[in-house]
């Protein structure tokens, strides 16, 4: 990456604030308005802070005070911060589900960008679809962009034994439904999971697209690891303010930082931390963005050759507090250099590999040896075949092992509340062999791709003792949730794709060795089927829904807008 200063006068911002005609003196008149003397901000760099805070967002509760170790960084540097405030997508309380709105974050970005005098840029996310949504309209815009992760909260406890955010949660709601605690021990366990601000602390989707956003040079060295509550948190904000305006008087925007060798990486490192299946749709949008290809096929690839060493939850036993002690996402990357490209910019002006150089790992239980995995290859695994001609993802070493090859008669639910009360009947005609199927629930249908991949076990199995069964779906499931859950099939049921003409009883092979999911009904058959299906209503009419249904790409395309993917540059505002 050529560093090269650039004066002054070309920053965006001096296009507001030098200009010498009427428009230029209102912009700083009102920067009087706000205490702001020229001086302050004349001949500096403005960095927008763009904050994801909100009284919403407990994930990100701490950042409407560490905003301010942001400034304080900047302000040190040399720079003029500025406070963005952006929609906080808080992943337990917003709804249909978060994923219809990363778009909406991702278009927020790039225009409060475009719109404001901003030369450099601090994003501060973390909960699961802010990091990917923060992140892609950054990368839109193309201005020098530094991000600051929320970080993991600490981990949880409950009558002596370490809980983990999303996975136990599921674990203890299975033995709630199947009758093992009762009421009041469950509502306990809820209140001893989430003890402190920061996003879960699982290898969930949160603390998966921080690494990968580390990986991808666009953080300082070690952040993505670093608990919320920790002081070293409050030191990498200040220092990330600091560097973010060095790396503006350099220009260091992500086109000079982000290549396919990135992203290449940032699945490499996906697919040996056994992290979210989300990580798919989330790295093939991120990389479009940039004009980068990225295909389901790079994932499969690089599957084969990773193993899986971080043994953290939902697939190991550690939880992301254990990961930071024992050398956190450093010495996870040094552990793997030799399958990276690590000779490549970060937005320290570092390589990665000077970045990670020396990072050890300190317990190799928690960070486990080439030669002694949690998994070998496979982390994440791509299934084809006529039930999922653009492919669908399953997580392997989530699933017990003897669903990773299997067939067995399809039960199917055309709705989650039909899904919902279903299973927890007593009558339910359903053995462990059954396939559960739950369809319209993809971008489309879903709306937004819901997590409701991890399809409840039927309550007279778990009475029984299973607890787990191949489910398929072409919605998403949590980063924390486990099972042999078959998601993201595409292209999803609501507009025709396969999932929609399966029928209860018929059979279904899945196989991850050979990578495949089909229907085991003849070609006429299916055929016939196709003929009878029709299109069901679209979901929105008007409002943000009517764009969203109609722009929405399919989750191997990365389920993107059709008109914010790669294009032509928009040009910058007219400033009269
Ligand atoms: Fe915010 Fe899990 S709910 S990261």
């Amino acid at each position: 990456m050529s560093d090269e200063r650039v004066s002054a006068e070309h920053f965006r911002s001096a296009r507001w604030f030098a200009a010498n005609d009427l428009r230029g003196s209102g912009h700083r008149g009102r920067a009087g308005q706000m205490g702001y003397s020229p001086k302050e901000y004349r001949g500096k760099p403005v960095i927008g802070i763009l904050n994801t805070w909100s009284d919403i967002s407990p994930c990100h509760q701490h950042f409407k005070t560490r905003v301010d170790d942001v400034k304080r960084g900047v302000l040190q540097a040399g720079g003029f911060p500025i406070e963005l405030p952006a929609i906080s997508l808080s992943e337990p309380f917003q709804k249909p589900s978060t994923m219809m709105y990363r778009n909406l974050l991702a278009l927020e970005t790039e225009e409060l960008l475009r719109s404001y005098p901003v030369d450099g840029v601090v994003l501060m996310g973390g909960c699961d679809k802010t990091v990917p949504a923060l992140v892609m309209g950054a990368i839109s815009m193309d201005l020098p962009t530094i991000f600051v992760c929320a970080g993991p909260m600490i981990r949880g406890h409950y009558r002596g034994k370490t809980m983990g955010s999303g996975s136990d949660s599921w674990k203890y709601w299975a033995d709630r439904r199947a009758g093992l605690i009762s009421e009041d021990e469950w509502e306990t366990i809820q209140q001893s999971i989430n003890r402190s601000p920061g996003t879960c602390m699982t290898m969930g989707t949160a603390s998966t697209m921080s690494a990968l956003t580390e990986t991808l040079g666009l953080t300082l060295p070690g952040f993505s690891s670093v608990p919320a509550v920790d002081s070293q948190h409050i030191r990498l904000c200040s220092e990330s303010g600091r560097t973010i305006v060095e790396a503006t008087w350099l220009d260091r925007k992500p086109s000079k930082i982000l290549s396919r060798e990135s992203y290449l990486d940032a699945v490499t490192a996906l697919m040996a931390l056994g992290g979210s299946t989300n990580a798919v749709i989330h790295l093939i949008a991120m990389a479009s963005r940039g004009g980068i290809d990225l295909s389901l096929d790079d994932f499969n690839d690089i599957a084969e050759k990773t193993p899986v060493i971080a043994n953290i939850q939902p697939i190991g036993t550690y939880l992301m507090d254990d990961f930071y002690s024992s050398g956190g996402i450093l010495a996870a990357l040094n552990r793997i250099s030799g399958m990276l490209h690590p000779d490549r910019p970060t937005i320290n002006g570092k390589t990665l590999r000077e970045n990670f150089a020396g990072a050890d790992v300190f317990d190799n239980d928690v960070v486990k040896t080439l030669e002694d995995p949690v998994g070998d290859r496979g982390g994440l695994v791509v299934l084809r075949g006529n039930l999922a001609p653009e492919g669908a993802v399953i997580k392997p070493h989530a699933a017990e092992a003897h669903l990773r090859e299997h067939v067995g008669p399809a039960l199917v639910f055309d709705s989650y509340d039909e899904m919902n009360e279903a299973v927890n009947r007593d009558d339910l005609e359903v053995s462990p062999d059954t396939i559960l199927v739950l369809r319209n629930v993809g971008p489309v249908g879903g709306p937004g791709m819901p997590e409701w991949g991890m399809l409840p076990v039927p309550k007279r199995l778990l009475a029984a003792g299973v607890r787990d069964m191949v489910r398929i779906s072409d919605a998403r499931m949590s980063g924390t949730s486990y099972g042999a859950c078959v998601l993201h099939v595409s292209p999803e049921s609501y507009v025709g794709g396969p999932l929609a003409i399966v029928q209860n009883g018929d059979r279904i092979k899945l196989s991850v060795a050979s990578r495949e999911l089909s229907l085991l009904v003849s070609d006429e058959e299916i055929a016939a089927r196709r003929a009878k299906w029709t299109a069901p209503r679209p979901r929105f009419e008007r409002g943000y829904g009517a764009i969203y249904s109609s722009q929405v790409t399919q989750a191997h395309q990365g389920c993107d807008f059709t008109f914010l993917e790669r294009g032509p540059a928009t040009p910058e505002p007219e400033i009269h």
